[in-house]
């Protein structure tokens, strides 16, 4: 099977961080007269992007459950950033630096005075932070954003250390560890497939894995070209969890949790109750020995049981031709300014 970029996620990750400025901190950029100091106090983190990149908040939201990071993460995935912010870090991630909507929430982000850094392989993200002055790092390429996962999210992780967010240094090596036995666990990662092929997968996972389901799920839509649903507990124990009464047929329920996680016993019991209903409950536990492993593990592991179904499923992978071909209608008409 070919494992396209996984088996160089450890070096992705460890290259990525290589290019972070060492003068973060004491940037400052001038725009319309008004300077941007990047040495002041920020009180939250935006975080923007879509798909493979944008996916990078999420992760980084999850593991804000175990952190307790200092200030709030808001994860904007849009063409504009949300209006209430005060003083926030705005960390734009792109991984060609050519999607419209992060360009533009970029752009709006130095007009309205906030620091922002941007994370991305070059583009027109690159060329226009790199003319105005404002950080960026550029990172190792991959075969399609979403295989460059490693490389957007570390420099994320130490941006957030260099701001006082939080303190992930000593954790950074642990992720690696998680990337690897993902790779190690491949015949696991194919019997799930086997499990789930043909069906439409409703993804459960507890709110501190978010991020997981949710690349889970972009992951079968694009390199295994499969809807999937995706219900975060408690809520969706309030709602989704009804429909298992119902006779609609071709679902299946991948629960997803880590051991250690503050709603695992929560998930187990819904596990339960979706069983008692004749459903099969497939699950996936998040092993390792910090939150940054095991939570790599997961979307290493999961991203494999996607390909593996590809595989089984004669599809093409890579290519995203709809997306590709939505972002070049947006930019004939002008649709994102
Ligand atoms: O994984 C993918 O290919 C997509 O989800 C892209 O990440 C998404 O379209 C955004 O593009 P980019 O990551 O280049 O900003």
């Amino acid at each position: 099977m070919n494992l396209l970029d996984y088996p160089r996620w450890p070096s992705l990750a460890r290259e990525s961080i290589l290019n972070i400025p060492v003068d973060l901190r004491s940037r400052r950029v001038t725009i319309q007269g008004r300077t941007i100091d990047y040495g002041e106090d920020v009180d939250s983190v935006v975080i923007t992007g879509m798909g493979g990149s944008g996916v990078v908040g999420d992760i980084i939201g999850d593991l804000c459950w175990f952190w307790g990071c200092g200030k709030p993460i808001i994860v904007s995935k849009g063409m504009r950033l949300p209006r209430a912010l005060s003083k926030p870090l705005v960390i734009a991630i792109s991984y060609s630096g050519n999607t419209a909507e992060t360009i533009a929430s970029a752009r709006e982000a130095l007009n309205r005075g906030f620091p922002t850094i941007g994370i991305t392989t070059g583009g027109k993200l690159a060329q226009f932070l790199n003319e105005l002055g404002a950080p960026v790092i550029i990172i190792p390429k991959a075969s399609a954003p979403r295989y460059g996962l490693p490389a957007l999210l570390y420099p994320a992780l130490v941006i957030l250390e260099r701001f006082g967010v939080m303190n992930v240094a000593s954790e950074l090596e642990s992720g690696i560890v998680g990337m690897e036995k993902a790779v190690k666990s491949l015949e696991e990662a194919q019997g799930i497939a086997r499990r789930i092929v043909n069906t439409v997968p409703v993804i459960w996972v507890t709110e501190s894995r978010r991020g997981v389901g949710i690349r889970f799920k972009n992951d079968l839509n694009e390199n295994t070209k499969y809807y999937a649903i995706v219900s975060v507990i408690p809520e969706g124990a309030h709602n989704d969890i009804a429909a298992v009464m119902g006779k609609q047929q071709g679902l299946s329920h991948v629960f997803i949790y880590g051991e250690g996680d503050y709603e695992a016993r929560y998930l187990e019991t819904l596990m339960e109750v979706v069983k008692s209903y004749g459903k099969e409950a497939i699950t996936v536990k998040l092993s390792g020995g910090t939150p940054l492993e095991s939570e790599m593990f997961g979307v290493a592991f999961l991203g494999l049981v996607t390909l593996a179904l590809a595989e089984m499923t004669g599809t093409e992978p890579v290519g995203t031709e709809p997306i590709d071909k939505l972002k070049r209608l947006l930019d004939e008409r002008k649709v994102i300014t």
